[in-house]
């Protein structure tokens, strides 16, 4: 593997893949670390944080906002909570990058702050659905434009009072429920919301553990407002988004045998772990403990022989940051792998189904598009050649595992993206190829 510019890089087959490996924090834990961490009152002490670009961009806007936040380690930081009314006007437009968490989150817990703001992106957030968090603020009483009658960033917010409401979220997404939540902290009352599938909880079991009353129920949650959040240490496990890539790696690279320590295995996010073994890959979940609220355990992975499988319905939100290496998984497979239900893949960081299948077909896989998801025939092998991760981080680090078992070196275009979730990707990669 080589650095020939700041963009491009170039992948060859990996010789062995042995070791272990450590991946960086959750990048979804890390977001919600800073915005409790603010609104409660006292120290909240973060260790494990995910420094991406991301979640950098969240610290910047509560730094923004008033609240003094220090880095006191490579990964972890301690946050002077400011308590629920304590944030500030910010002077400034606030700038969540490439981060759709940060926007759609920040935008609920700023309907309720009593001060006007303005949240802007990077070009490909600014292309992603708002509306989708701009109707059930509006019903709960806010004052939110957009462009295009509120479906594009950027956004512009009046805060103020706003009504507790229960909002039957159409779409599984944690970023729809996790708005109306936190926007749900700063109103007295009940606030729930349902969802057709359950997506990633790591929005309720912080809250809990920050003291608010949150109360699970089949197909949804409710919220007590105004409860007095107080500070707490936070342990962020190593996120299972970025632990994927490795897992992949290891089921497809011949010979290989990983173990990536440390991995967050909330069983809303762990279905990459249950996809990968009903695909016939060797997974052996070891040193099973809870930290912080969150299951986490260390992940042992061995070269296996998949076989294609049916993936829908409520597995698509527990593994949907992991489709595009799934499909790289495959495309590895004997038989057939179709993806239904994942509508959801066109609105990420760029529309993923479009984005693998025109990508893996440039290495000679079998993969077409279908409106919801994808179905994919495994071959023997890839080809090496040149491939674009389309500006999105999961693109550029699943063509890099497509790329360790291809028969030639296959060069990725545009891959300074992966720095938004996954900063010290390559660097681990050309490590543990060389063990
Ligand atoms: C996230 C939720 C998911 C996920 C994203 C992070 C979160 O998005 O794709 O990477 O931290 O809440 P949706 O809620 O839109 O599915």
């Amino acid at each position: 593997m080589n650095d020939s510019s700041f963009l491009k890089r170039t992948v060859t087959p990996a010789k062995s893949l042995r070791g272990e490996v450590s991946v960086p924090g959750d990048k979804s834990i890390s977001h919600r670390s800073i915005m409790l961490g603010s609104l409660a009152e006292g120290t909240t002490r973060v260790s494990g944080f995910l420094m991406g670009e991301d979640n950098l961009a969240t610290w910047k806007a509560f730094v923004a906002m008033g609240v003094s936040i220090h880095q006191t380690g490579p990964d972890s930081l301690e946050i002077e909570g400011v308590g629920l009314d304590g944030l500030v006007e910010p002077g400034d437009v606030l700038d969540c990058g490439n981060s759709g968490t940060t926007m759609r989150l920040l935008s609920g817990l700023l309907a309720g702050q009593n001060f006007f703001s303005v949240l802007t992106g990077d070009k490909y957030l600014r292309k992603r659905p708002m509306k989708r968090i701009v109707t059930p603020l509006a019903a709960m009483g806010a004052r939110i434009w957009g462009r295009n009658g509120g479906e594009r960033a950027p956004l512009a917010i009046q805060g103020g009072s706003l009504n507790p409401i229960t909002y039957a979220s159409p779409v599984a997404s944690a970023q729809v429920k996790s708005a109306v939540l936190l926007a749900g902290l700063s109103v007295a009352g009940e606030t729930v919301v349902t969802e057709p599938h359950l997506s990633r909880d790591h929005s309720e079991r912080m809250l809990t553990c920050f003291g608010a009353d949150v109360r699970p129920f089949d197909g949804g949650v409710s919220l007590v407002g105004r409860p007095r959040l107080m500070a707490q240490d936070v342990i962020v496990p190593g996120d299972i988004s970025s632990a994927a890539f490795f897992l992949v790696a290891g089921l497809v690279t011949p010979g290989a045998e990983l173990t990536v320590r440390n991995v967050g295995i909330n069983p809303t996010r762990s279905g990459i772990i249950d996809i990968l073994t009903a695909m016939g890959g060797q997974l052996e979940l070891l040193n099973i403990r809870e930290q912080s609220g969150e299951p986490v355990a260390d992940i042992l992975v061995r070269h296996s022989r998949l076989k294609g499988i049916d993936i829908s319905g409520d597995m698509v939100p527990r593994a949907i940051d992991e489709f595009p290496v799934i499909s790289v998984a495959a495309a590895l497979a004997e038989g057939t792998t179709t993806i239904c239900d994942a509508t959801e893949l066109r609105v990420k960081e760029t529309d993923r189904i479009e984005a693998m299948v025109c990508e893996l077909s440039k290495l000679g896989a079998q993969v077409e598009a279908r409106p919801d998801g994808m179905v994919i025939s495994g071959v023997e092998q890839l080809n090496g050649g040149k491939v674009s991760s389309h500006g999105d981080h999961r693109i550029a680090m699943s063509l890099a595992v497509a790329a360790l078992s291809a028969r030639d070196a296959v060069t990725i275009e545009d891959t300074s993206c992966t720095e938004t979730s996954f900063p010290g990707f390559w660097e681990l990669l050309n490590n543990i190829c060389g063990a």
